[in-house]
C-alpha cells in the first residue's frame, strides 16, 4: 500500500490532537482531547504524564481510524509539544515518579532568585540564551529530585530519566527503547549548550542533576526509531521532533533570516529566524535553537506574552461581557476605537521585552461614556501592542526593520485583530488559510526525513499565506496611540514598583 500521510502529533497545554497531513499539506483527519490541568498550590500547576500519554495514544489512533486507515499507510510520525514541562520517570518500571511539572509552575522562583544572587545569570544566560526563570526545566528537575522520597539516590544509581513531553512520548512509543529529545525542546531546559549543542556539565552541577538522566539530544528531522505499541497495526518510523513554537516557525516556513511568526493562543510567541549562529539579545528576548535539519542548525530569538487569546476569556469568564471568544471582534466592531480606554492585561506580570512579574492588569482611561465595546477594543488593542514591543526589541537586536509578519493559533480567525495588528506595526500581516501550523511543521519535519516530501523547495509550493493586513489607519492616530500604550505600561510598573 502507498504511504499516503504523515501523522503529526500535537502534545500542547490544555489537549491532545493528532492531525494526518497528505502530500499537499492538507488535513485529511484529526482528533482532539483535553486533560486535566492540576493546581495543587498556588501558582503551581501539573499534568498527570499517563494522562498526557494515554490522551495522545488515543487520539493518535482516531485521527488514523478516522481516515480509514489503521496505520499501515502512514510514512512518518512527527511529534510537537508544549515545552520546558519536566517529567522524571523511572527507567525499569517506565512510571514517572512524581506528575509533570508544567512550564507555567512558579514554585522554583526563590530557588531562581537565589541563583542570580549568587551572581550565576550572565553565565547561564551566556550558554543556554534564556533568562532566569523558573519557566525553563532544569530548576524543575532539581525539585523533583529534591522533593520526591528517595530520588536523589535513584537518580544518582542512574535509575531515573528526565524528559521533555517529546521523550516522554517517544519512549512510551517504543516501549522504553528510546530515551531521546531534540535540539529545540532541548534549548529550552536550561542545560543544553546552545553553542556546543551539548549538555552543559557546570550548568547540571549548578543545577545538582546526574548526566544519567538526560535524553540522547538529536536533530529534529531524522529517523530516531519506530513505534512498538499497539495504538498502529505496523511499526511507524518517529521521524521529526520540535519545540511547539519552533514546529510553527517551520510550518509557516520561516526559513530565512528575519523572517518572524506570532502564534496567537493562551499568550503569543514571537519568534524571529537569525540564522546558523547563536546570537544573544540585547534586549531582554530569548535565543534558542530554532531546529536541526541536514546537520544545519538554524537559532531564533523569542518573545513570549502571557496573555493573549486569555485577556479574551477573561472578557467572556470574569466580564461576562461577552458569550463566546468568537464574540470579541463583534463587540469590539461596535465602535470606531476604543474612546481613550487603554488596557494593560498583565494578569501574570509582564513577559517578554519587560520581564516584569510583579505587574499587575489596569484599565486607564474610563470614563462614563465607556462600553463595553471600548473595553472589548482596548483588549484586542493590547494584544496587538505587546506584539508590537516585542517585535521592536527584534528589530533592535536584528538591525533591521521587519516588513512583515506571519501569523497563526487560534485567534488569528479574528480579523479585527489582524487588521490593528497590521496598522500597529505599521507592517503586514499574512495569515495562511491553515491556522494548524505548528501540527504542519511537525509533520513537515518528519516528511523530509523520510522522503516524503522532497526538500524545502517542496514544501513552499504547499502553504502559500492566503489573506494579507496592509496597515491602512492615519500613522499619527496610530502612534498617539502606542505612546497612550507605552505611558500606560509605565505606570502599571510603577504602580507595582
Ligand atoms: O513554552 C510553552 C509553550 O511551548 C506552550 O505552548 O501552545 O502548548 O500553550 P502551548
Amino acid at each position: 500500500m502507498p504511504q499516503q500521510y504523515i501523522l503529526a502529533l500535537d502534545q500542547g497545554t490544555t489537549s491532545s490532537r493528532a492531525i494526518l497531513f497528505d502530500r499537499q499539506g492538507q488535513i485529511v483527519a484529526q482528533a482532539q482531547k483535553e486533560f486535566t490541568q492540576l493546581f495543587p498550590q498556588p501558582g503551581w500547576v501539573e499534568h498527570d504524564p499517563l494522562e498526557i500519554w494515554a490522551t495522545q495514544a488515543g487520539v493518535a489512533a482516531e485521527a488514523t481510524v478516522k481516515a480509514g486507515q489503521n496505520g499501515r499507510s502512514i510514512a512518518a510520525i512527527g511529534i510537537t509539544n508544549q515545552r520546558e514541562t519536566t517529567i522524571v520517570w523511572h527507567r525499569g518500571t517506565g512510571r514517572p515518579i512524581y506528575n509533570a511539572i508544567v512550564w507555567q509552575d512558579r514554585r522554583t522562583a526563590a530557588f531562581c532568585d537565589g541563583l542570580r544572587a549568587a551572581g550565576h545569570e550572565a553565565l547561564i544566560r551566556q550558554k543556554t540564551g534564556l533568562v532566569l526563570d523558573a519557566y525553563f526545566s532544569a530548576s524543575k528537575v532539581r525539585w523533583i529530585l529534591d522533593n520526591v522520597p528517595g530520588a536523589r539516590r535513584q537518580a544518582e544509581a542512574g535509575e531515573l530519566a528526565f524528559g521533555t513531553v517529546d521523550s516522554w512520548l517517544i519512549w512510551n512509543f517504543t516501549q522504553g527503547g528510546l530515551h531521546v529529545t531534540d535540539v529545540s525542546n532541548a534549548s529550552r531546559t536550561m542545560l543544553l549548550n546552545i553553542h556546543s549543542l551539548q549538555w552543559d556539565e557546570e550548568l547540571l552541577r549548578l543545577f545538582d542533576i546526574p548526566p544519567s538522566m538526560l535524553p540522547v539530544v538529536r536533530a529534529s528531522s531524522e529517523v530516531y526509531g519506530e513505534t512498538k505499541t499497539t495504538v498502529f497495526a505496523s511499526k511507524i518510523p518517529l521521524a521529526g521532533i520540535a519545540g511547539d513554537q519552533q514546529a510553527a516557525l517551520f510550518g509557516q516556513q520561516c526559513t530565512q533570516p528575519g523572517m518572524v511568526k506570532n502564534t496567537y493562543g493562551t499568550g503569543c510567541f514571537l519568534l524571529m529566524n537569525i540564522g546558523g549562529e547563536p546570537r544573544l539579545s540585547q534586549h531582554n528576548l530569548l535565543t534558542t535553537v530554532a531546529w536541526q535539519i541536514g546537520g544545519q542548525t538554524q537559532y531564533a530569538l523569542e518573545g513570549s506574552i502571557f496573555m493573549a487569546g486569555a485577556v479574551v476569556q477573561w472578557l467572556r469568564d470574569q466580564l461576562g461581557i461577552i458569550r463566546s471568544a468568537a464574540e470579541v471582534e463583534a463587540l469590539a466592531r461596535q465602535v470606531p476605537d476604543s474612546g481613550g480606554v487603554c488596557f494593560v492585561p498583565a494578569f501574570a506580570g509582564l513577559g517578554a521585552p519587560h520581564w516584569d512579574a510583579h505587574a499587575r492588569g489596569t484599565l486607564f482611561g474610563l470614563t462614563r461614556a465607556s462600553t463595553a465595546a471600548h473595553v472589548a477594543r482596548a483588549a484586542v488593542e493590547a494584544i496587538a501592542f505587546q506584539t508590537l514591543d516585542v517585535l521592536r526589541a527584534m528589530e533592535a537586536d536584528a538591525h533591521l526593520p521587519i516588513r512583515e509578519l506571519r501569523v497563526d493559533g487560534g485567534a488569528a480567525a479574528n480579523g479585527l485583530l489582524m487588521q490593528v495588528q497590521a496598522d500597529v506595526l505599521g507592517a503586514r500581516v499574512l495569515r495562511p488559510r491553515l491556522l494548524e501550523t505548528t501540527a504542519l511543521g511537525a509533520a513537515y519535519l518528519a516528511g523530509l526525513a523520510v522522503g516524503y516530501w522532497s526538500g524545502l523547495n517542496e514544501l513552499q509550493a504547499l502553504s502559500p499565506a492566503d489573506t494579507t493586513f496592509a496597515p491602512q489607519a492615519d500613522r499619527a492616530a496610530v502612534e498617539a496611540s502606542v505612546a497612550q500604550w507605552h505611558r500606560s505600561v509605565r505606570a502599571v510598573r510603577y504602580w507595582a514598583a
